[in-house]
């Protein structure tokens, strides 16, 4: 197995891309070569280390021939000028989510990784959190029966963003989940919001993602709410899960419960629902041990790099969360349930 460190250069420091840059930079096979931030005293500040160079400027990235591997953790309106240059010039991307501000962008990027052979991976991070993929494990397993509906909570007070609302800054997330747990094609999508405190830019959205087979995601963003909550509930035929992020250790909850039928002949009862008996067994709390999901999210990036294979959370996906977001802008302004392409 080749061993020789991937070279990387980590783009963004600010409140999330220093998180990203920390566990890039305390990978084992992770060679630091730069932190690029349009803000160098920023950058000069996050420095892991000696030996690692610090610019204001993305082309002396670039033009270091050096450099694999690109992480880009700056607002998203750049990330797909810089996804895309860095995939011109050969590198490997890791790029925060949301992978693009269009789709018209995030097609380009497919069309990129596909001409380059070149990798790219989206900082979908909920795929890669041990609670998440332990219940993920459960929907292969076939331990939840078919999965009908789920839906989710991420709400707090704060961070107000200026460019983007509620839904475009924290459903990234839960619509990868969705995407990810029902296994299914997102093909409508229908949002209500409000904006209280900046004039267009909802802090409060509620959306119901609608998919091929029928199966519904709801989830409901705010950065204006008295509550601090991230938490998914998943409802199965057979069982049901609840995952709640704040929980400091317990984060998945596993229900027995659920609506069965009598396996004898419906017509010996007077009405439907005489043939059905409600379940309510016990509640399991599994023991999960945890990693930072951020760190286990960085080094599935350095893995696919080193062993050229597709990340979980590839162009593809970040073109399908980019669908369900623009069409969901779509919503938000015309009042109506807007069909997602693709
Ligand atoms: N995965 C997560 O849970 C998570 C959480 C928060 C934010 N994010 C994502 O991370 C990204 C950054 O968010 P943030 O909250 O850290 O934003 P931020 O505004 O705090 O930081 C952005 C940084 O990028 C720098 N920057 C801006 N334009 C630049 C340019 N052209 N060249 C170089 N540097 C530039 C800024 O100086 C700043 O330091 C966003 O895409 C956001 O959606 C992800």
């Amino acid at each position: 197995m080749n061993q020789e460190p991937i070279r990387l250069a980590h783009v963004g420091v600010g409140y999330w891309g220093r998180n990203v840059l920390r566990n890039f930079a305390s990978l084992p096979g992770v060679e630091l070569l730069w932190v690029c931030d349009r803000d160098l005293d920023r950058a000069r500040l996050q420095l892991p280390g000696p030996g690692v160079q610090v610019t204001d400027r993305f082309e002396d990235v670039l033009a270091d021939g050096r450099v694999q591997a690109v992480s880009i953790a700056t607002p998203t309106e750049w990330h797909y000028a810089m996804a895309r240059q860095a995939l011109e010039s050969g590198r490997d991307v890791f790029v925060e989510k949301p992978m693009t501000l269009t789709v018209e962008e995030a097609l380009r990027l497919v069309e990129l990784v596909e001409r380059t052979g070149r990798i790219l991976m989206v900082g979908h991070l909920l795929l890669y959190h041990p609670a998440f993929v332990y219940a993920e494990s459960l929907i292969e397993r076939g331990e939840l029966g078919q999965v009908y509906y789920l839906y989710t909570t991420r709400v707090n007070l704060g961070i107000v963003r200026r460019h983007e609302n509620a839904f475009q800054s924290l459903a990234p997330h839960d619509i990868a989940l969705a995407i990810q747990y029902l296994r299914d094609q997102p093909v409508a999508v229908s949002a209500h919001g409000r904006a209280f405190l900046q004039p267009g830019i909802e802090d409060v959205v509620f959306a119901t993602i609608y998919f091929a087979s029928g199966r519904i995601a709801h989830l409901h963003t705010s950065w204006l709410d008295p509550h601090k909550v991230r938490r998914a509930t998943l409802v199965g035929s057979r069982k049901m899960v609840v995952i709640d992020d704040v929980e400091a250790i317990e984060k998945v909850r596993i229900y027995d419960k659920g609506v069965d039928f009598r396996p004898t002949e419906p017509r010996m009862y007077e009405t439907y629902t005489e043939a059905m008996t409600i379940r309510d067994g016990d509640i399991y709390i599994p023991r999960i041990p945890m990693q930072e999901p951020l760190r286990l999210e960085c080094e599935h990036f350095i893995g696919c790099v080193r062993e050229r294979r597709q990340p979980k959370s590839d162009v593809h996906n970040g073109l399908q969360v980019v669908r369900v977001l623009e069409a969901a802008q779509r919503s938000l302004r015309s009042g109506r349930t807007e069909p997602i392409a693709g």
